[in-house]
Parts: C-alpha cells; structure tokens; sequence
C-alpha cells in the first residue's frame, strides 16, 4: 500500500471560467466524499482561474497552482506570471519544465533552472518535469536526456529545499497521443531520477516523489500506479472531466 498519491491535473488552455470552476468544485467533492489523505489532487489551471479556482478549493485539502512562472518577481515581462502572482491568489505550486514549454516555446534549459530556482526560493512545491524525445528514445539516450534535465536542479538543490521537489517523468511522445510508455520503461526512469537524488542526498533522496505523465488514462494507471517508484501522476486529457478524473481517483485510493 503507497502512504501517499499526488494526482495533479493539468488543465493546460483547454477549459474556460465556468467548466474549471465546475470541476474543480468536483474534484473538491471527490476528496470530501473519500475523506482519505492518502490521494492528494492537486489543480494545475489557466493563470486567469487560477484565483476563482483558488475560491472554490478554499476550506479544503486540494492544491492549486500554475502551470509555469518567470524567474524574476515583477518587471517588463509580457505574457508571463511571477511566483509571487501565484502565491498571492493562494497557489501552492507550479509546474516547472513541461515538455510543451521545452518544445512548443522553446524554453531552453538554462531558461527552465531559472524558473525552477525561483520556485524553490519562492516556498511553492515544484513540480520539475523531465522527458526525453522518441528520437533521443530511440538513440538510448534516455538516461543522458534525464540526467542533463536533473543536474541543474540536483546539484543547487539543499537537503532544506528538497521536500518541496517533486519530479514528474513525462516521454515527450507519450503526451497528448495516446502512447504510454511501458511499466518497465517508466520503472527503469523513474529508478534513475531517483538514483540521481539518492547520490547527492543519500536516503532522503529516495523520498522525493516522482510522478508519471503522458497519456494517463483510467484503462492504463491501474497498472503504473501499482509500480514501486510511482508516487503519482500528471494528467492532462484524462483530468478533463469529472468521469475519468474519478476513476484515477478510485485506482490511486485502492493503490
Ligand atoms: P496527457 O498530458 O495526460 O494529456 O498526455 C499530460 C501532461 O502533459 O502533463
């Protein structure tokens, strides 16, 4: 039995005010009716609900947070959103690293540090994530993509600041299409983001939990969960509606 599931909904830019107020008062219920801590959700929205999702959410145990934040706290930035932004409408987190970011915006990963450092210093949670290409896949360069994206983090990283780190391991081609990677492929890099942390923090490395993300779906989790280095997932599609949301929710409860 895991003592502990974050399922994370990442909402990306696909709802609007009133379906993100309306799930989230959903998910809300989700958790009161299960009344068990073990499966933590946390809400990922548009900037703009963040606030109203924020409301609804008050009084209960569920996160909210953004889906990235900008380096600095204020100053000419246009389009982005500052830790500080977040912290003030009562965000707990953010998502640092998505692969849409690396490489629909071409964030580069010094560009990445800086966010991730700043969310650190900030007091959020971060979620950090890493993945490789189906090109860097095939090429067996998994593990060099994974410790090039992690060694930043890691290695700035104090044993203060490290309960605030979680990591979700995303394969760049298993997000948004359907494919999910194998449970040996997702063991076998999920055992290697952990080794990174165990090298520099010992055995409080191996507490940093790391999500799954890419195409988790009520038929498929059943099985990811139930792997030992699986502390929870990141999902897009399937935390769109309320239907399959909560059968993720039943699955991780009965992990
Ligand atoms: P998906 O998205 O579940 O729709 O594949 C996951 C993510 O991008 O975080």
């Amino acid at each position: 039995m895991k003592q502990k599931i974050i399922l994370c909904a990442n909402w990306k830019m696909a709802l609007g005010r009133e379906p993100s107020k309306v799930l989230a008062g959903a998910f809300k219920g989700l958790q009161s009716k299960s009344n068990n801590p073990k499966v933590e959700v946390w809400i990922a929205p548009s900037a703009v609900f963040l606030s109203e999702v924020a409301a609804v959410l008050s009084g209960s145990a569920l996160k909210v947070g953004g889906q990235n934040a900008h380096w600095e706290l204020a100053g000419a930035f246009t389009g982005e959103t500052s830790t500080g932004n977040i912290k003030d409408v009562g965000g707990e987190f953010c998502i640092i690293g998505h692969s849409e970011r690396r490489h629909i915006f071409m964030e580069d990963q010094e560009a990445v540090t800086k966010r991730a450092a700043a969310v650190l210093k900030s007091g959020l949670q971060l979620i950090y994530c890493v993945g490789e290409t189906l090109e860097e896949r095939e090429s067996s360069k998994t593990n060099q993509v994974l410790a090039l994206q992690l060694a930043p983090i890691v290695e700035n990283l104090t044993s203060n600041g490290l309960p605030q780190v979680i990591v979700a391991y995303e394969p760049v081609w298993a997000i948004g299409t359907g494919k999910v990677a194998s449970l040996d492929d997702i063991t076998q890099a999920h055992d290697f983001i952990l080794a990174q942390f165990r090298a520099k923090f010992g055995n409080a490395g191996r507490q940093v939990p790391v999500l799954y993300g890419g195409s988790v779906k009520p038929e498929n989790f059943a099985g990811i969960i139930a792997l030992p280095a699986v502390s929870g997932a990141l999902v897009g599609g399937a935390s769109l509606t309320f239907e399959s949301f909560q059968m993720l929710h039943m699955i991780a409860l009965d992990s």
